[in-house]
C-alpha cells in the first residue's frame, strides 16, 4: 500500500513561505514612502516660496521611482528625471510603477542610471526642484562629498530653483534597537505585486553606530504572518549628520538661504505630519524634518 502520509505531506513542505513570496520593493514602498504628503509638501513650499508652481523635478536616489511617478500624475506638465546607480532597482520601479501610468505621464519620465555626483551637461540650470529624501544624501560620509554633492545639485537647478532633503534625530538616533510597525494588508489602489497582498511587520533595525566616526548602519526587516522574514532587505550604511552642519555645507556650496521645517505636535506627544519654517526645535527622543535650500 501506497504511504499515502508521506505522499500528501510532500506539497506543503515545498509550499513557498510568505518571505519567499514577497517582492522587498513592495514592502518597502507600502511601509516605509507616503509620496503623496512629500509631493504635497515640496509642491506647496515651492510655489509659496517662488511664486509659480514647478514643472521639472529630479530625483536623486530615486530607487523605484515612485515619486517621480507621484509628480508626472500631478500636472500634465509635470516632468521628472530619475537617478539612481542601481540598474535592477530601477528596471522594477519600469516593471511596476511606471507601468501604471498612462503613456503621457510615462513619456514624461527620463530615468537615468547614474551617480547623482556625475555631471549631466543637458540639465545644467533647468531644475526647479531636486529632492533626496528618506535620508539618501547620508550616503555621503565625508564633508567634501556632501559638498561637491550639493554643488553638482546647485549648478543643476534652475536660477530660482530649490533642494528638498529631509533628516532625522533626537537621542534615539544614536541608540541601537529594533522598532516594529505592521503593515495592513493594501487597500485597492496602493501598490502591490502581482495581487500577492499580505500584512507584515515592518521592522526598523539601527544596527550599530560609531561615535567617533558618525557611521551608522540601519537595516530593514520584514516579517510575515506564517512566522517568516527577509532579513536584512535593506541595508543603509550612513553617517549620521547634524542639521547644523548640513545646512552649513548646503551655504558653502553657495546655496542663498537654508530652512528647516519642524513638524508640530499630535494630541499624544508624536509628530502631526504638518511641517512648518522654524528655527526652533525641541530636543526630543526622535524627530524627522525636512530641509529646502534656494539656489
Ligand atoms: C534609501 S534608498 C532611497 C529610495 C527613495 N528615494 C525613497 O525616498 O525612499 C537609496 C537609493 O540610493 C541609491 N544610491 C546610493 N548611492 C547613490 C549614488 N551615489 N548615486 C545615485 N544613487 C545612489 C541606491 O541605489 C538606492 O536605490
Amino acid at each position: 500500500m501506497p504511504n499515502t502520509r508521506r505522499f500528501a505531506r510532500r506539497p506543503s513542505s515545498r509550499k513557498p513561505t510568505l518571505a519567499q513570496r514577497a517582492d522587498p520593493h513592495d514592502c518597502y514602498q507600502r511601509a516605509v514612502q507616503c509620496v503623496g504628503a512629500e509631493i504635497d509638501f515640496v509642491d506647496e513650499t515651492f510655489s509659496a516660496i517662488r511664486g509659480r508652481q514647478a514643472v521639472r523635478l529630479r530625483e536623486d536616489f530615486c530607487g523605484t521611482a515612485n515619486t517621480s511617478c507621484e509628480w508626472v500624475r500631478r500636472r500634465s506638465r509635470n516632468l521628472a528625471i530619475g537617478m539612481d546607480l542601481d540598474a535592477p532597482t530601477l528596471e522594477w520601479g519600469k516593471a511596476h510603477n511606471l507601468s501604471t501610468l498612462t503613456k503621457s505621464q510615462r513619456a514624461r519620465i527620463d530615468l537615468r542610471q547614474s551617480d547623482v555626483l556625475v555631471e549631466h551637461p543637458d540639465l545644467r540650470g533647468t531644475l526647479d526642484m531636486v529632492l533626496a529624501m528618506n535620508f539618501s544624501y547620508w550616503i555621503f560620509q565625508k564633508r567634501e562629498t556632501l559638498l561637491a554633492y550639493f554643488r553638482r545639485v546647485r549648478e543643476d537647478l534652475a536660477p530660482d530653483g530649490m533642494l528638498f532633503m529631509d533628516a532625522y534625530g533626537g537621542f534615539d538616533a544614536l541608540k541601537l534597537f529594533k522598532e516594529r510597525r505592521k503593515i495592513p494588508r493594501a487597500s485597492q489602489g496602493e501598490p502591490s505585486v502581482h495581487g500577492f497582498n499580505t500584512p507584515f511587520t515592518y521592522i526598523w533595525d539601527q544596527h550599530s553606530y560609531n561615535p567617533i566616526t558618525g557611521e551608522l548602519v540601519c537595516k530593514i526587516h520584514f516579517q510575515f504572518p506564517d512566522g517568516s522574514k527577509l532579513r536584512d532587505a535593506f541595508v543603509y550604511t550612513w553617517r549620521l549628520w547634524g542639521l547644523r552642519e548640513v545646512r552649513d555645507v548646503l551655504e558653502e556650496a553657495g546655496f542663498r538661504r537654508t530652512t528647516a521645517y519642524w513638524e508640530g505636535d499630535d494630541d499624544e506627544g508624536g509628530g502631526n505630519g504638518e511641517f512648518t519654517a522654524s528655527e526652533q526645535g525641541e530636543s526630543c527622543a526622535s524627530w524627522i524634518c525636512y530641509v529646502s535650500a534656494e539656489k
